[in-house]
């Protein structure tokens, strides 16, 4: 069952300038930053309220980011929201018409499992799933 908004990502083509204007024109507070190489993806976290922001950038100028950048410029990439149960979420999805962008949930952060949803399933927006490790809040 989905539980909560865990978090919103933002595709920025700038994220210094991006940093800037959640960190110091919004007021929000970074959390910190990290490299995903196996998503060639750059990230930054702004924990608000239950959730957080994410802001998501091409890691040496390639990847998925890059390709939704050129495609689409910076502005909202995707929902996550967590679940307590993702394959019985996805099951249920999966009755209900909506496909997947893989056959099986990936590791993520921290030990979790996440899956993405095809924006035509929501839309137009990309859905991302996740289900956190048992033993991490
Ligand atoms: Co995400």
């Amino acid at each position: 069952m989905i539980r909560r908004l865990d978090h919103i990502a933002i595709a920025v083509p700038d994220l210094a300038r991006a940093l800037r204007l959640y960190a110091e024109d919004l007021g929000l507070t970074l959390a910190g930053t990290e490299d995903v190489p196996t998503e060639s993806t750059s990230t930054a976290f702004f924990p608000i309220e239950g959730t957080r922001i994410e802001l998501v950038h091409p890691m040496g100028g390639q990847g998925p980011i890059a390709k939704y950048l050129d495609k689409r410029g910076g502005g909202l990439h995707h929902l996550c929201f967590e679940t307590d149960d993702l394959d019985a979420d996805v099951a249920r999805l999966k009755e209900k018409g909506w496909t997947f962008l893989s056959e099986s949930a990936r590791p993520g952060a921290h030990g979790s499992r996440v899956i993405f949803a095809h924006p035509r399933s929501c839309e137009g927006v990309l859905i991302e799933l996740s289900e956190h490790a048992k033993d991490h809040p």
